[in-house]
């Protein structure tokens, strides 16, 4: 089978490892992929944008199936194009992944689902925006509608903090995606993710990995797009779990195939938990980034299967083999990420990292040049290893760690503690 993946991070490159170690994987593309995808797969460099480029790729190299990795080429109508041109394509419909683009959309269909979130307003005008929040007070979040890059988000832990993000998002701070805001409850609780394959109608969990999005150690620090994950997550264990499933991911599934949208791909449920009871954070329509390489790790070459059960609706004859195992993944970034940084350095001793079904360095912003691997992202390596025990996968992935040597670069001590504490 010819498969092409869309996608240049350390997820992607996750995927292809996956992907490649199944049998029936015969040609392996990654568009447009970093340098250590090159070193398992082709990488094709065009716009992975424009559907209509995406299409006359894949034909002309009969491709048969394609993965789509990040949101916005699905935000693209990218899947919808694929499959009009009737190649298999993992993935949800541009309608689909409004779950992600739109925040407004998603507590929508959460109301109609019943799915428990936390209680909402929804606003186009700053005037009401500021007298809801005067009226709930603080701690309350304020989130701008659209794809913000992570950044839409303010946590406001006083009433003043709040007042001040509505204004700079009406202001136009975050350009179109401020327009319209939601302003939500603050939920207190433990964060974690959960990973559904979904084929329209059926659902299968691929797994729960808990993430670390400030930069420093003791979760300290600004916001980043992840700093490590681990997995399996305790706080979300099969009970918590199968509530999450029976009362937020099926509802929406539901909901979803009722407005003549059915939902196919990976449904990444953020989730709040207290007390057992999981709440809704928001939905990603894509794997996590880094938590994908956690799942990768330890699901290995079955994932080809799955991805493709789940886009040719028999996800109900599908299941997921787990190994009683554990995976982590210690994020490398550049030094001043989630600031500006320098790009260009050089990466050594790479070569010196065991590569094997229990240890991987993933490549996230790295580029090949004259001989050398150079970093030319913030987070530019995933290194990760996969254990009997949550500390065994730790030991061996910082074991990793101290074997590369780039001076440029840096990452966080404390991946797992809240596990392992
Ligand atoms: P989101 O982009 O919606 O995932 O929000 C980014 C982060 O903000 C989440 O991962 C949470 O840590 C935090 N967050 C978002 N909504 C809430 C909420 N209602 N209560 C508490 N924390 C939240
Ligand atoms: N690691 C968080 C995300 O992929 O959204």
């Amino acid at each position: 089978m010819n498969i092409l993946i869309l996608g240049s991070g350390g997820r992607e490159h996750a995927l292809a490892w996956a992907v490649k170690q199944n049998p029936k994987c015969d040609r392996l593309i990654v568009a447009p992929g970093n340098a250590g995808i090159a070193q398992i797969a082709e990488c094709a460099h065009f716009d992975i944008l424009d559907a209509g480029v995406v299409v006359n790729f894949a034909e002309e190299n009969a491709v048969e199936f394609v993965i789509v990795g990040p949101e916005a080429p699905l935000a693209a109508g990218v899947a919808d194009r694929l499959r009009e041109a009737g190649i298999l394509t993992f993935g949800p419909s541009g309608a689909a992944a409004q779950l992600e683009a739109s925040k407004c959309f998603t507590k929508e269909i959460c109301d109609a689902a019943a799915a428990p979130t936390a209680a909402y307003g929804h606003f186009t005008d700053e005037q009401a925006a500021l007298d809801y929040v005067r009226a709930n007070g603080a701690p309350i979040v304020i989130k701008a509608d659209g794809l913000a890059a992570g950044k839409g988000v303010i946590v406001a832990m006083t009433e003043a903090e709040a007042i001040a993000a509505v204004k700079d998002m009406f202001g136009g701070a975050f350009g179109g995606a401020g327009a319209e805001v939601v302003i939500e409850e603050f939920m207190d609780g433990e964060e974690a993710s959960l990973f559904v394959l979904c084929d329209g109608t059926e659902a299968l969990s691929m797994g729960t990995a808990q993430d670390h999005k400030r930069v420093g150690d003791g979760d300290t620090g600004p916001n980043t797009g992840g700093m490590g994950a681990y997995s399996p997550a305790p706080v979300l264990d099969a009970r918590v779990e199968q509530k999450a499933m029976d009362e937020i991911i099926r509802p929406t599934l539901q909901e979803m195939a009722r407005r003549g949208t059915p939902y196919q791909g990976v449904l990444y449920a953020g989730l709040m938990i207290r007390d057992g009871q999981p709440r809704l954070v928001e939905y990603n329509v894509r794997f996590g980034d880094p938590e994908c390489q956690v799942l990768m790790m330890r699901l290995g070459a079955q994932v080809l299967d799955l991805l493709q059960a789940a886009a040719s609706g028999q996800l109900g004859e599908a299941q997921v083999n787990w190994a009683d195992d554990h995976a982590l993944t210690v994020v490398l970034a550049a030094q001043g990420y989630p600031g500006s940084y320098e790009k260009d350095s050089i990466i050594n001793g790479l070569g010196d990292c065991p590569e094997d079904s229990f240890n991987m360095v993933f490549h996230a912003g790295t580029s090949g040049q004259d001989g050398h691997i150079t970093a030319t992202g913030g987070r530019v390596l995933n290194v990760t290893a996969r254990g009997a025990s949550l500390s065994q996968a730790r030991e061996r992935a910082y074991a990793m760690v101290d074997r590369i040597d780039w001076p440029e670069g840096f990452c966080r001590r404390d991946i797992g503690w809240r596990a392992l504490r």
